[in-house]
């Protein structure tokens, strides 16, 4: 089988590109990543030259480019991974999102129509369903209620991906994962930023009350549960993939913090994110019942090889962290202490 993978170059393309070349009788593999600042041809090194490995630089949104790999190619499938995946970011400029989360998905399901395709998997994220309050649990027909851009692009590049099914049977499969962590995971999320931050003795920055929760789901989890998609889900079908591992923020810091063994005077409240979604939850006994998929690591273990990949990667860590990196890092963190400091003040009435 050969597929056109979009996004190979960032957190779970790449897992998704490592794990697959691994297997016994490898797919072959088409990279298209355009390298934004999150995407890093070092997460690729150690197949970098595998033979059933091309990496492509380009953008998802360039239709000629995308329309010559598809005659060129001729893939069987699509996993279409691209994506401006930052909420924070995504707040800042809603632009980058817009044009890669909506125009790209929309360049590729036209591309897929136009060419013929086996099958097209759209990843995309439980942040789709925004907030729900305790006890509800989405499942795949919960409505879609997105507060971000980023996860406004995503439900509407979902609803494009189920436009082109029902209309032009372009064979997609939608998956919603929860919070991915792990190896190589850009330092801007919250589980790397905080590693990142507190092996080299920073400040911690909990947006609010930290008791947000999330779904914490290990990257290779996430990887096996769209090889099923990719193999057994079925056409025009939506498939959540959770962690079942629902915890508050505040709880992840402070089991980093003893897993780096860093005191937890590190923690740093800071103001809270604009439109901040409470609560995710998911149900993905759809995707378990029909493929047999299960998470396999518990977050206690992968938290903990994820720790140890971050101290025994500080080079890698240190590459990623420099220009852009550092001007983002003022710009979302530098106004959120001053503006927690100058509420405090405040409220002590000075
Ligand atoms: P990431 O930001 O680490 O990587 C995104 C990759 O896409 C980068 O390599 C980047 O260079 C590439 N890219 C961005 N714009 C592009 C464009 N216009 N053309 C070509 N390539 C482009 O993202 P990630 O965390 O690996 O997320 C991958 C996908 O999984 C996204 O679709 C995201 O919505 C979804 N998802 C992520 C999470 C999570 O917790 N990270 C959870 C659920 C779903
Ligand atoms: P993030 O990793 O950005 O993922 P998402 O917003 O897509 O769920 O954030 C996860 C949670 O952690 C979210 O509730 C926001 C919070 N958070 C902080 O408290 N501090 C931070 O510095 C970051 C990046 C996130």
């Amino acid at each position: 089988m050969k597929i056109l993978l979009t996004g190979g170059a960032g957190f779970i393309g790449s897992a998704f590109v490592r794990l697959s070349l691994g297997l016994p009788d490898p797919p072959h593999i088409v990279n298209l990543d355009s390298l934004t600042y999150a995407g890093n041809l070092e997460n690729l090194e150690g197949v970098a030259g595998h033979p059933r490995y091309r990496f492509v630089k380009g953008d998802i949104c360039d239709e000629r480019l995308v329309t010559a790999l598809f005659t060129e190619e001729r893939p069987e499938a699509v996993v279409h991974f691209a994506a401006e995946s930052h909420v924070d970011r995504s707040i800042f400029a809603p632009s980058p999102a817009f044009e890669t989360n909506l125009r790209g998905t929309f360049t590729l399901l036209e591309a897929a129509r136009q060419h013929g395709i086996g099958r097209f998997v759209h990843v995309s994220t439980d942040e789709v369903y925004g907030s729900l309050e305790p006890p509800l649990e989405a499942d795949e027909n919960y409505p879609l209620n997105p507060s971000s851009p980023y996860s406004a692009a995503k439900a509407g590049s979902d609803l494009l991906a189920r436009a082109y099914f029902v209309t032009y049977k372009v064979p997609v499969v939608v998956t919603r994962a929860s919070n991915n962590y792990g190896p190589y995971q850009f330092p801007e999320k919250l589980i790397p930023l905080m590693i990142s931050n507190a092996l080299e003795n920073r400040s911690l920055p909990v947006y609010g009350d930290g008791m947000q929760v999330r779904d914490w789901l290990y990257v290779d989890d996430h990887c096996r549960a769209v090889m099923a998609v990719l193999a057994k889900g079925r056409d025009g079908e939506i498939y959540n993939a959770g962690g079942t591992c629902s915890l508050p923020n505040i709880e992840v810091v402070r089991r980093i913090l003893a897993a780096t063994g860093k005191p937890e005077s590190l923690i740093q409240p800071v103001t809270d994110r604009p439109g901040h979604d409470r609560r995710y939850a998911l149900r993905s006994d759809k995707l378990e019942r029909e493929t047999g998929w299960k998470p396999q690591v518990p977050f206690e273990t992968g938290l903990q090889q994820t720790v140890d990949w971050y101290r025994g990667n500080a080079g890698w860590v240190e590459r990623v962290k420099s220009g852009e990196y550092m001007n983002y890092y003022s710009r979302n963190y530098g106004n959120r202490q001053q503006e927690l400091e100058s509420t405090s003040i405040h409220a002590r009435g000075h």
